[in-house]
Order: C-alpha cells, then sequence, then structure tokens
C-alpha cells in the first residue's frame, strides 16, 4: 500500500439503527427529523410482501394515503423516469420527506426522487453534481434485502432518459438521513435471492478491499465485511429464519457500500452488462465472473488476496502468497457454489454469441478501471470465455 501524495478524503456519516423489530421506531425517527407526511417509495411487488405488512403496522394502517403515502411504481433496473414519477407523486401529495423501502432499485429511486423534487425540470443529461443540492427533502432507507448496500450509498444507479445502460448520479447530499437494519424485513427473501445478493456484497468487499485506492479504514471494513459474509450468509441461506445471520448479512451488506466508495474492480465492470444485456441477477452475475476474475488478477498481483483469504478464516501462515492466492480463490469458488451460484453463464441462459457485445460493454464501463491490475477489452472477453 503506497500513501498518495495528495490529501485523502474519509468520511462515514450515515446514522444506523440496527436489530431486529428496529422498524417501529420509524414514527419516532421521522418526528424527528421533522417529517410529518413520508412518502413510501418501493416496487409493486413488495406492497404485498410480508416486510411491507411490518412496514405497514408501523406507519399505522389508518394513516395510508392520508399521513403517509406510498408510491410503489420503481422498475427493477430503474429508469430517470421512475424518479421523476416519484417526485411527482410526492408534490402533488404534498410530502415532506421520503422512506426508501426495498432493494437496491427502491433505494436508489427514492433517494433520487429527492433530487427530482427540487428541481422538478430536472433531466439527467443535463445533470450537474456541483451545483446547490443542498436542503434535499430528508429521506429514511430501509433496505429489505442484503447486498447492494445503497442504503449508506451517496449515489443513486439509474437509466438516464434515452440511454440503453445505467449511470451513476453522484451527490453527496444523497446521503440518507437515517438508515433502519431491521432483519425481520428479510426474512421472507428465498434462498436464491439470499445467496445472490450476499454474493453482490462478498464481491463490493472483496473488490473494495483490493482496489488500489489509499484508504485503510475502508480496507478494514471489508476486510470484516468479507468475514462476516463467510460466517453468515450460509445461514441465512439454508434457514430464512435464522435472525442472527440475516442481521450480520445486513450488516456486512452496508460495510461492502461503505468500503466501495474507495471504487470496486473488473467484476463489476462484467457484472453490469450481463444484467443490462441479458437480464442477469447482478449478485448472480457477480457470482459467476468473480473467481475468473480472481484467477486473472492473481498471477499480476501476487498475494493480492492473502488478507481475504484470512478474513475467509483460512490458514496461510506458512504459505507462499502465490498459494495464499490459488487457496483463496478455491475458497471463493467453492463458498460460492455451496450457495448454489456456482453454474457457468452458459446456465444463466447467456449465449456464447454474446460474449463480444458483452466485453465491450465492460471495457466501457468504469469499474475495472480500479481493479487491481489494468484489463484491456480482450482479457476482460477472455475472463467472460472462462466464466461461460
Ligand atoms: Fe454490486
Amino acid at each position: 500500500m503506497r500513501v498518495p501524495p495528495a490529501p485523502a478524503n474519509f468520511s462515514f456519516p450515515t446514522h444506523v439503527r440496527f436489530g431486529p423489530g428496529t422498524i417501529a421506531e420509524l414514527p419516532d425517527r421521522l418526528a424527528s427529523l421533522g417529517c410529518r407526511k413520508p412518502l413510501v417509495v418501493t416496487d409493486p411487488v413488495m406492497t404485498g410482501s410480508a416486510a411491507f405488512a411490518l412496514l405497514r403496522r408501523a406507519l399505522g394502517e389508518a394513516g395510508e394515503g392520508k399521513t403517509w403515502r406510498v408510491f410503489s411504481g420503481v422498475r427493477p433496473n430503474p429508469h430517470e423516469a421512475d424518479a421523476a414519477a416519484a417526485a411527482k407523486a410526492f408534490l402533488l401529495a404534498g410530502c415532506d420527506g421520503v422512506i426508501a423501502f426495498g432493494g437496491g432499485s427502491a433505494l436508489d429511486v427514492g433517494k433520487a426522487a429527492r433530487l427530482f423534487v427540487k428541481k422538478p425540470d430536472l433531466k439527467l443529461r443535463d445533470y450537474d453534481w456541483s451545483a446547490d443540492w443542498s436542503g434535499l427533502a430528508p429521506c429514511v432507507c430501509i433496505p429489505t434485502t442484503a447486498g447492494t448496500g445503497s442504503e449508506v450509498g451517496r449515489s443513486a444507479v439509474l437509466v438516464p432518459e434515452g440511454a440503453k445502460a445505467k449511470a451513476v448520479v453522484f451527490q453527496p447530499n444523497l446521503l440518507a438521513d437515517l438508515v433502519i437494519l431491521d432483519p425481520e424485513l428479510t426474512r421472507g427473501l428465498p434462498p436464491f435471492l439470499t445467496a445472490a445478493t450476499g454474493a453482490d456484497a462478498l464481491t463490493h468487499c472483496i473488490e473494495s478491499y483490493t482496489c488500489p485506492v489509499f484508504h485503510p479504514m475502508c480496507d478494514g471494513i471489508a476486510l470484516e465485511g468479507i468475514r462476516l459474509v463467510v460466517a453468515a450468509l450460509p445461514r441465512a441461506f439454508r434457514d430464512g429464519g435464522d435472525m442472527e445471520a440475516r442481521g450480520l448479512m445486513l450488516v456486512a451488506a452496508s460495510m461492502g457500500a461503505v468500503a466501495f466508495q474507495k471504487d470496486l474492480g473488473a467484476a463489476h465492470s462484467l457484472a453490469h452488462p450481463l444484467s443490462s444485456l441479458c437480464g442477469m441477477n447482478h449478485g448472480a452475475a457477480n457470482a459467476c465472473v468473480l473467481p475468473a476474475v480472481m484467477r486473472f488478477n492473481a498471477p499480476r498481483a501476487v498475494g493480492a488476496y492473502r488478507q481475504v483469504g484470512v478474513a475467509c478464516g483460512l490458514d496461510l501462515v506458512r504459505v507462499s502468497d502465490a498459494e495464499a492466492d490459488r487457496m483463496t480463490t478455491g475458497f471463493i469458488s467453492d463458498f460460492l457454489s455451496g450457495l448454489g451460484l456456482g453454474g457457468g453463464l452458459k446456465a444463466h441462459g447467456v449465449g456464447e454469441s454474446q460474449l463480444d457485445e458483452l466485453a465491450d460493454m465492460a471495457f466501457a464501463d468504469p469499474c475495472h478501471k480500479t481493479n487491481i491490475v489494468p484489463a484491456t477489452r480482450d482479457e476482460l472477453r477472455g475472463i467472460l470465455k472462462e466464466a461461460f
């Protein structure tokens, strides 16, 4: 690790309330934020879920449509129009705060809707992150999956109007005023989604730890995140009612997203087009490519995965750097297979004829620019082929 000549910037400002049942605190927390009529931003599937029933109970069922409103128009790969529509609902109903409730898409749309509340004529193609975005409506983020960690992020990922791929809308003021991590809300998450979202959190931790940016505080958070995922994800996968494991996974997911303020790596550049072009679940896409990315990186940055392996619980004291990398990569590959995520891209419906376009799109994606070692377009294609 090299200390850079330029000043570094470390920031961990999000207030997080953690624990089973913390959703019940929501009315008091909203009041302390000065929010009397919140808009719940979520997706249409969520509104019929057990998690939403807990939210409804906390907010008071009699108040639905009166003292609190719901916007449930968030799509799985949300567009600019979703955030603009949520803002319109907010303004029409006279709301004064946002509860972003659900998976990463709902959290991103809930956070970003506040930009459109402040400037209803905003077009993302003209968005200037350095403009005055102070005074956004207060926002409480409540995740119902343990993966993206969007609840602690200072950006939202949306498809801008007229664009094909998602873009990152960065804005420090997008940070939530409060995050509630209540494992009861993830109890009903099915095993595949538990595994896939957890694999996303694991990939965040591994890629952010190995990304060559000077941020020792994030590095420590990433390593502890890896340790938590390795300990808790198999338990949550096997027994969705294991509230301790569910809780640890929620914390690990938040830690992964705090850590990736450093940045990410090639696995995410490959995963993004696998979702946008082939419709793969983001976490499953990461799980498919992560071992191949690690095998690509390891001989070019020998020893890069030693601490990752230690965080996984491997005894690497007396082994060479190259052997430590090999053992760690093997462990991660087996770990993901044990969660039902071991199949190649072909098993997820990806066609071999798509690999060239996927490689082009992966190379155009910015995440690989902070991969531990540089990767060319053809090398990214080679990783896809290996993961096929
Ligand atoms: Fe991710």
